[in-house]
């Protein structure tokens, strides 16, 4: 069934040349064995690089050190709500430099895929889409609905226009090879009924209809239409056959690590597991992979999806979250991308033949009329090492592994065998040093500005209601942060003001956080998802005879970013009693509510470098600790050095940080617990067996994220103004750059 190319003498020569350049004039075709770029069977080896998750300035190291791990192409998704801020109104700079980016990649003579989407789910924020499109009447995100399709199209089309206008497209002579349409959405067409299918179709056909001269892939999309190519996205795809047999293996979303949660563990994925199933890929006729996340990055400011997804995307990924290679893994795929290389004209052009070595051995050999022979072992036993006789040679083959033979005759790999040195990672602490620029220039210490805000309604109130409102219906994601806001009146014979005892406070919530306070001060915390039964919160209450202020400070942590109907899932305040009345329980729930969305610092937008009113802000060298809803600002020096910073929030509760008015993004040292049955920790993780992000957990009873990396290209030379806002209490002065220093590497 297999087209077979007959090797023309030439074929070897353009083989060798192409590990040194890379021809971007292009037509890029395919068959079953491959992609074809100008005419030439091509392996890809890609690195999926998301361009907000870093900053411009980290762009062409991060894109070099993939180039040097062995990686001939940079993958990443298009983020439309971090471009349509609201309806026709574009973004395209800094983080969000778009053309910038792929100019780099093109720059360092590198292929790209772009994965549009424009649904990218991606841990980010509401899944990638602009959270206006929610609220535009008739609209179901991703089904077959006029106002979804409409937004859609217009942005794809957008974005396909400024790839043309760039000149970026392989066929007209840039770098991107093949572009990506939806994502992920074969799990949940079904959901959508009739209405699903239609919007599948007409999503690949309105992106092939843009004619951007290379072909289309939809991953997952299990009926998928010719000529758009389906793709798999696994920890293991080995066993994936596309949905046309005349059409190559794509793996769009190999998983080299996983994403964390606040609250959640450190899920561990070893290099030795991600080397095998990288090898058994192509092993099995693979020819298009790609690395999901190669170089994770950081969820800056609110763009963390959720809830509870972490500010940092370090997936434990090859490169890590501050653009430092990890270790081993980084060196153990470079040298695995190696040995795959050297096999390239045999896998593209040979013809494969498998062999059974064993029970759970088996061999695939790639071999051509030219005499190019490579042969994968594989040993998927998960316990047992064994040892092979391939062609008259005995072979050792360690358990869970394949060896790589380019020539068919000597191992120049197995998965199993890491030769890549281990780095260790410190952060080194450097306390916060006040700046010269600093009107009282540190000799005494740093100096701390500080401003308190009122729980409950500042400024006027926005809108009064009996009951309660959903939260994201009412922020619409402008900020985290909605105040409910009530008053009850205490009457002086309640039982409870006489005997010492507490009444106790009771909430319902459909997520995702909630401080509650009494008359300004805080009772308690809580927090759970909006996807099961509400969370609940369960405090006693200090109350004073006469009238009470009651005020709920409900957050959300990130917006909902897959699943059916995720644009749907809401949040915030559901019932509110209080019980220990002379009369029994008072049930709050249909009072009038009085509403106020997000702080006053955020509306006066205080952590901004040009936001000079200082009425708000108190100097003093000690600033208050353990104070709820207080905002912290610091002018500080550059940390010494070139290497990159981490903020360590250990000593602080929750909120947001900014430097020089950069979003670091939200904080929350939050202890590590238990999710699942399954999320024990590991002292030793057996990399044997197949992987699953429960695992090889460590990190229990750890907070879920200490530090938060901020670029260095953030800070200046002088003056760095440094501003946290806390939203139940903490030691600013705890609070530290972290230096991150790496060893082991040998460069
Ligand atoms: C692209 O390559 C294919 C197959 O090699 C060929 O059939 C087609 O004509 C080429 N298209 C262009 C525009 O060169
Ligand atoms: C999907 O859209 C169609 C309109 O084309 C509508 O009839 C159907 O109810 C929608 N399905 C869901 C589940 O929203
Ligand atoms: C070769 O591979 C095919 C397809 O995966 C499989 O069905 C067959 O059993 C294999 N043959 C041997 C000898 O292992
Ligand atoms: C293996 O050995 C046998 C017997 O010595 C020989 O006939 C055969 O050709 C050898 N096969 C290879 C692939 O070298
Ligand atoms: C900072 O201190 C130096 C001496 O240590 C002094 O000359 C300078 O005027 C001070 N700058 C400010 C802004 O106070
Ligand atoms: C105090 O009074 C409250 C309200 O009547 C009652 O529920 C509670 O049990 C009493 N506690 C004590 C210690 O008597
Ligand atoms: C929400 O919480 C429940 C219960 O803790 C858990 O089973 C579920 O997986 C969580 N869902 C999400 C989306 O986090
Ligand atoms: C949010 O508002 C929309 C109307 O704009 C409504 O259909 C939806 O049910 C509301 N969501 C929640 C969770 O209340």
């Amino acid at each position: 069934m297999k087209p077979r190319t007959p090797i023309a003498p030439f074929a070897l020569l353009i083989f060798f040349s192409s590990s040194i350049t890379y021809c971007f004039a292009g037509n890029v075709t395919y068959d079953s064995r491959s992609l074809i770029i100008n005419g030439r069977r091509e392996l890809i080896i890609s690195a999926a690089i998301h361009y907000p998750r870093s900053v411009p300035g980290m762009w062409p190291g991060l894109v070099q050190q993939a180039k040097e791990g062995g990686v001939n192409t940079i993958e990443s998704y298009v983020f439309w709500n971090g471009h349509e801020l609201s309806p026709g109104k574009y973004y395209f700079g800094g983080r969000f430099n778009l053309v910038k980016f792929i100019k780099i990649i093109q720059q360092a003579r590198m292929y790209m895929i772009l994965r549009i989407g424009p649904f990218v789910a991606a841990e980010y924020n509401y899944g990638g889409i602009p959270v206006w499109l929610h609220y535009i009447p008739g609209t179901v995100f991703r089904n077959d609905t006029e106002p979804f399709k409409y937004h859609m199209q217009k942005f794809m089309t957008l974005i396909v226009d400024m790839m043309k206008r760039e000149k970026l497209f392989a066929s007209q002579g840039g770098p991107i090879i093949l572009a990506q349409v939806e994502n992920e959405y074969g799990y949940y067409e079904s959901f959508y009924g009739e209405g699903g299918k239609r919007y599948a179709l007409w999503a690949a056909k309105m992106a092939v209809a843009q004619n951007i001269g290379v072909p289309w892939i939809m991953c997952q999309q299990f009926d998928t239409p010719d000529p758009v190519i389906n793709t798999c996205n696994s920890f293991y795809c080995d066993q994936f056959t596309p949905h046309s047999p005349s059409m190559p293996k794509i793996w769009t979303e190999n998983w080299p690590g996983w994403f964390k949660t606040f609250g959640g563990r450190d899920p561990h994925r070893p290099s030795e597991d991600i080397a095998f199933s990288v090898a058994r890929f192509f092993q099995k006729g693979g020819s298009v992979h790609n690395y999901y996340m190669y170089h994770g990055g950081t969820n800056f400011g609110r763009t963390a999806g959720g809830p509870f997804i972490t500010t940092s995307y370090d997936y434990e990924a090859p490169i890590d979250e501050y653009g430092l290679p990890r270790n081993p893994k980084w060196g153990h795929l470079k040298e695995l991308h190696g040995a795959i290389k050297l096999c390239e004209h045999a896998l593209l052009n040979g013809e494969r033949s498998n062999l059974s070595l064993g029970s759970s051995q088996e061999a695939d050999v790639y071999a051509d009329s030219s005499g190019a022979c490579a042969a994968f072992l594989a040993n998927m036993d998960d316990k047992n090492d064994k040892t092979v006789v391939f062609r008259n040679v005995s072979y050792h083959l360690p358990a869970w592994s394949v060896s790589i033979l380019p020539d068919c005759k000597k191992v120049v790999f197995n998965t199993a065998n890491v030769r890549a040195q281990s780095s260790t990672v410190e952060m080194v602490p450097e306390n916060l040093q006040p700046s010269e620029a600093s009107p009282d220039n540190g000799s005494k210490g740093l100096k701390w500005q500080v401003f308190k805000e009122i729980a409950g309604i500042w400024g006027e109130a926005d809108f009064v209601k009996s009951g309660f409102v959903d939260h994201i219906n009412t922020t619409k994601d402008t900020t985290d942060y909605l105040w409910y806001t009530t008053s009850i009146i205490v009457n002086e014979n309640e039982e409870f003001l006489k005997n010492g005892s507490r009444p106790v406070l009771l909430i319902e919530s459909k997520g995702h956080a909630l401080h509650a306070f009494a008359n300004q001060e805080l009772q308690g915390s809580a927090s759970g998802n909006g996807t099961h039964p509400p969370f609940k919160y369960k405090n006693p209450i200090s109350l004073k005879a006469g009238k009470n202020e009651i005020a709920l400070l409900s957050m959300t942590v990130g917006l909902q970013n897959a699943g059916p109907f995720y644009e749907w899932v809401g949040a915030g305040i559901t019932s509110v009693k209080i019980t220990g009345f002379n009369s029994g329980t008072l049930d709050l729930s249909t009072y009038s509510w009085t509403y106020k969305i997000g702080l006053q610092g955020e509306h006066l937008g205080i952590y901004n470098p040009g936001y000079r009113n200082n009425i708000n802000w108190v100097s003093t060298m000690e600033p208050p600790k353990n104070q709820p809803l207080t905002w912290y600002k610091a002018v500080v020096k550059q940390p010494p050095g070139d290497e990159p910073i981490g903020l360590d929030m250990l000593k602080m509760g929750k909120g947001l940080a900014w430097l020089n008015g950069e979003e670091i993004g939200r904080y929350w040292p939050r202890k590590s617990r238990k999710s699942s049955p399954h999320d024990e920790c590991v002292q030793e993780c057996d990399y044997r067996g197949k992987f699953n992000p429960d695992k090889c957990i460590t990190g229990c009873g750890e907070p879920s994220q200490r530090w938060y990396h901020i670029p260095r290209s953030w800070f200046k030379p002088s003056e760095n103004i440094l501003v946290i806002f806390e939203e139940k209490g903490g030691d600013p002065t705890k609070i530290t750059f972290s230096i991150r220093k790496i060893s082991g590497f040998p460069k």
